[in-house]
């Protein structure tokens, strides 16, 4: 697509557009080239985007039979609070090159859908934006190379109500993504961030030093960063980015209350385990009562079903949310979100489970 082919915005939703599949072939008719290539690529070969897709093949669902279900509902509980339904809404940043009103319409397609709403530290929208009444919203905390300045985001996000601290621990270095590294990717100029500089400033560099040990990993967070933010603030801190069952086990020594396992859509990290395998490594080390929530590949609501049977509390929806916001703003996110939510109401009455609890792995079947 040349730029100067770009479709705006739609403001209504045509019947074609019926899944999330159909979502992402029209979204990359609302986006330059430059933009498509920075939502779709991962790092190096891909090989973990594809496996985050492919992984759900895996699995088979073993569905039962003439259950009564009129009681059924999608309600879940995480750390004390309750959600309609365990579709929540990735943090992704920089939403304005994929729509002008931004996170602002994420947000609200979020709000009514009852999606739990993940805000970026990227975020162009400033948190004061999203509603203060609003009870599914949680602040994602990219490390500010500093306590004091991560600790004064945590308490803005305390400040606008948002009930919990995503810390995204996987990514203290960008990955090498060589699909934007073609097109010369680039964020507008003179784009807003409210929050923070997109460039932390690295520490000077002595002779010798070494660029990337020296550089950006003298000011990425380590394990007892994460201890002492989580003595700072009475929200809960949840890690994204948790794949090893070892720092899983870390993670609940360090004051943490829930874990996303995600490889970041397969963006950071060449070949790394994909997300539901690691989810099913983590199951087997943590406390039954520890949130663990999933991430990475969701594109059908029996996606969400199997995440759910291998152990998660709740799952996160990243790159379909995008589809929906440059297809058509707020109405776009929100029709994904529904069209999410009715493929998970009407799999889990397939598949005989009334409640979100009742999923386990006694429904599906592994090849
Ligand atoms: C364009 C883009 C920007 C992202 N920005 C962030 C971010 O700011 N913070 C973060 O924690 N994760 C970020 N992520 C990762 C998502 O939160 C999520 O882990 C990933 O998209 C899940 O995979 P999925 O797209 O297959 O659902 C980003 C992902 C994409 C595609």
């Amino acid at each position: 697509m040349t730029d100067q082919n770009i479709l705006p915005p739609l403001t209504q939703i045509p019947a074609y557009l019926q899944t999330v599949a159909d979502y992402e072939v029209e979204a990359q008719k609302h986006l330059s080239d430059m933009v498509w290539q920075y939502l779709q690529g991962g790092s190096m070969d891909e090989h973990s985007v594809r496996d985050n897709l492919a992984q759900f093949a895996q699995i088979h669902l073993l569905p039962r039979m003439l259950k009564d279900l009129t009681q059924g509902h999608t309600a879940i509980e995480i750390l004390g609070q309750t959600f309609p339904h365990p579709i929540f809404v990735a943090p992704i940043g920089h939403q304005q090159q994929f729509h002008p009103e931004a996170e602002a319409a994420t947000a609200l397609a979020a709000e009514v859908l009852g999606s739990n709403m993940i805000l970026s530290t990227f975020s162009n929208t400033d948190m004061r934006m999203l509603k203060q009444e609003n009870p599914y919203k949680w602040f994602q905390l990219y490390w500010q190379g500093t306590r004091e300045k991560s600790l004064a985001l945590v308490q803005m996000a305390e400040a606008q109500h948002f009930k919990a601290i995503v810390v995204t621990i996987d990514s203290p270095h960008t990955g090498i993504r060589d699909r934007e590294r073609r097109v010369f990717f680039h964020l507008p100029e003179g784009m807003q961030h409210p929050h923070t500089p997109t460039h932390i400033p690295l520490p000077a560099l002595n002779q010798g030093d070494h660029p990337v040990f020296h550089g950006l990993m003298k000011i990425a967070p380590t394990w007892e960063d994460i201890a002492w933010l989580s003595e700072q603030t009475s929200l809960p801190i949840i890690l994204k980015g948790i794949v090893n069952p070892h720092d899983a086990q870390l993670a609940l020594q360090h004051g943490v209350q829930g874990i996303i396992v995600s490889n970041h859509g397969g963006r950071v990290l060449d070949g790394c385990i994909p997300p539901l395998t690691a989810l099913q490594l983590i199951k087997k080390v943590v406390p039954t009562d520890f949130p663990v929530l999933y991430d990475g590949g969701i594109r059908r609501g029996s996606d969400i079903f199997k995440a759910i049977a291998l152990g998660a509390s709740a799952v996160l929806v990243g790159r379909p949310c995008i589809y929906g916001l440059a297809t058509a703003g707020a109405l776009g996110v929100a029709h994904v979100l529904k069209i999410l939510k009715e493929e998970f109401e009407i799999t889990m009455a397939l598949m005989g489970t009334a409640t979100v609890s009742e999923i386990t792995t006694d429904y599906i079947f592994q090849k």
